[in-house]
């Protein structure tokens, strides 16, 4: 396996995180709460936090089934994209992945996702690659669908919103025999 190498696409540069990014992702993903009104799960809360999720991330390079790149169009960062939870014996992995609220709309997320799946999928021969999204989050289902990924079920009042209600997840799914039929 190659891990995080990099991608380039038609408009994107897919690259590995280094620690000039964290103030922009903190400033871009931690601090603006539209980022995390899906998620529930903020890394990028403080810079400190932001700091620790990177340094993670580079320490994670050199193991197998660590994936996190930064998502770069021209000079300007836009988000980030990786995969996570490898399982070596089911050859499985999850996806995740952020676009900074300025750059909404534009399809970026639809190529960097796209890329991804198609590298771990046919490259990585990674067999199963899964997401999870909140049910409200109807960007985000487009994304995945758009991937290759199928919904495969939901599970009822899974995730805890920021104002303490819960609500239904979204599960997703692709694996290579999708792919490539
Ligand atoms: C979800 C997210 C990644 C989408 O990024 P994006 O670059 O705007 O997505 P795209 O431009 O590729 O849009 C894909 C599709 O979703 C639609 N879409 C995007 N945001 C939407 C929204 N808020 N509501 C409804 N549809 C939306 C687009 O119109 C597009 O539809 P189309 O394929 O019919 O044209 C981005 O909103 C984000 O980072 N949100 C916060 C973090 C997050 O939720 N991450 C995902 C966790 S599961």
């Amino acid at each position: 396996m190659n891990g995080t190498v990099q991608i380039s696409s038609k408009r994107l540069l897919l690259r590995r995180v280094t620690l000039k990014d964290v103030d922009i992702l903190h400033h871009e993903l931690g601090c603006n709460p539209e980022m995390i009104r899906y998620t529930c799960w903020n890394p990028y809360a403080t810079l400190e936090s932001t700091r620790i999720k990177v340094e993670n991330d580079i320490q994670g390079y050199g193991k197998a089934g660590c994936y996190a790149w930064i998502i770069q169009c021209g000079e300007n960062v836009i988000g980030t994209i990786g995969a996570y939870e490898y399982d070596p014996e089911m050859s499985s992995i999850e996806l995740g992945y952020s676009i900074f609220q300025k750059y909404w709309g534009q399809g970026f997320a639809t190529e960097a996702a796209g890329e991804v799946v198609r590298y771990l999928i046919m490259d990585e021969r990674i067999n199963r690659v899964h997401a999870w999204c909140h049910a409200d989050n109807a960007g985000s289902a487009k994304v995945l669908a758009h991937a290759g990924l199928k919904q495969e079920g939901l599970l009822r009042q899974a995730m805890k919103n920021p104002d303490g209600s819960y609500s239904d997840q979204k599960i997703f799914g692709i694996v290579r025999e999708d792919y490539i039929s």
